[in-house]
């Protein structure tokens, strides 16, 4: 099992925690952590499941429900907001009939904020998963969720 492997590369130690959340959320192909596994994880580190779970409300990129396949962050950095002339969000709500922070029914995207991605001289800025789309237009916008609901 997935959680066993992972778990077994590192010394049972607390320390090892935020690799072992890490790891497993980014291999697991639902990217979540589910109560399960935070009571398997604290035990083999020999803590508290509420040590866990505190680490993982601590740091926003540990997730503790399903999400979507496929997660769209929209950065809402200054420089992005000020630069874009349409409103990124609202068309990719629209497209999906869903709002920030909710996961489309067929479970293929969940809709996030970020902050600034660091690329600011190409805003507005979004990520799908690894991949970063940027100088974002509505038909451009239109064209990559396509290419995902067809492709991906
Ligand atoms: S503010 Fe959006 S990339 Fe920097």
């Amino acid at each position: 099992m997935l959680l066993d492997m992972i778990l077994n590369k590192y010394p049972a130690q607390e320390d090892s925690l935020i690799e072992i959340l890490l790891e497993f959320q980014d291999a697991k192909s639902s990217h979540f952590i589910s109560e399960a596994e935070v009571k398997q994880i604290a035990s083999y580190l020999q803590i508290s499941e509420a040590k866990v779970c505190s680490v993982i409300s601590f740091y926003t990129f540990f997730r503790t429900e399903q999400k979507g396949q496929h997660i769209i962050q929209v950065c809402r950095g200054v420089p992005c907001h000020v630069t874009a002339d349409i409103n990124i969000v609202k068309i990719i709500e629209k497209e999906l009939g869903i709002k920030v922070d909710e996961t489309t029914e067929n479970k293929k995207f969940t809709l996030e904020y970020t902050s600034c991605l660091g690329l600011c001289d190409k805003a507005p800025v979004m990520r799908i998963d690894d991949k970063i789309y940027t100088n974002l237009t509505e038909n451009k916008i239109k064209a990559i969720l396509a290419e995902y609901r067809v492709y991906n």
